[in-house]
């Protein structure tokens, strides 16, 4: 049974005709985006951005239409993926490396739809390292400052060793706090430290989760706060 699959495919649901959309990143976004090129094969007509250049490839791929951002005031629908969620909907993203356009799209959408596996909800935040877009500068004295708030870093690599380039030119590090006790206070912290461009704490964001289960159900959870 595809969790992901179906997780995705319930969402792609709420995508409607003439609709402007963000495409999301990852192993489950990656299901919505073959799933919305098939729709817009029978004949759903849609205008998309895709939060990383990945995305990007699959939706020319799917012969999904782009539009450049200047182009809109704002999206109606993401739909993206997540590396931990809770029930309020607060979540870890940046797994694949993807979180400043993920967070730039999520910020210009009427509504953010996550797709996700069971396994990424859990009932506390943090188990998951949390990533963290820095600039190249002085990027030694980042990472400094960033164990100042408790967590071990970790300069992400790519699979060839090399240190990991995110699309818009900045490192990633990975940032292990263990549970996070305040979502809240700690995505200010780490928004006063020069040097972070964005990090992948996503609260108050998300509207509406899509669970897939082993069972072949999709559990829906909304934002309620
Ligand atoms: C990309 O940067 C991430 O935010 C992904 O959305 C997240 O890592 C979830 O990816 P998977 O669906 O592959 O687990």
């Amino acid at each position: 049974m595809n969790k992901k699959k179906n997780a995705a495919e319930k969402a792609v649901q709420y995508v409607r005709d003439g609709m402007k959309i963000g495409l999301g990143t990852g192993s489950t976004a990656y299901f919505a985006i073959v799933r919305i090129g098939e729709l817009v094969k029978e004949g759903l007509r849609v205008q998309a951005v895709a939060t990383s250049t990945a995305s990007e490839r699959l939706a020319v791929q799917h012969e999904i239409p782009l539009i450049p951002f200047h182009q809109i005031d704002r999206l109606d629908l993401t739909i993206d993926g997540a590396d931990e969620l809770d029930s309020q909907l607060r979540l870890i993203k940046g797994g694949g490396g993807a979180l400043l356009r993920e967070k730039i799209t999520a910020f210009h959408s009427d509504q953010l739809l996550i797709v996700a596996d069971e396994s990424k909800v859990v009932d506390r935040l943090g188990n998951f390292p949390l990533p963290v877009e820095i600039v190249p500068f002085a990027s030694e004295w980042t990472l400094s400052a960033l164990e100042q708030l408790g967590c071990k870093v970790q300069l992400r690599k790519s699979e060839s060793n090399n240190l990991y380039i995110s699309d818009n030119g900045n490192y990633i590090v990975d940032c292990n706090f263990g549970i996070i006790n305040s979502p809240e206070q700690l995505q200010k912290q780490l928004k006063e430290i020069p040097g972070v461009v964005e990090h992948g704490l996503f609260i108050g964001m998300a509207d509406r989760a899509f669970i897939g289960h082993e069972d072949g159900s999709v559990v829906v959870i909304d934002r309620t706060t």
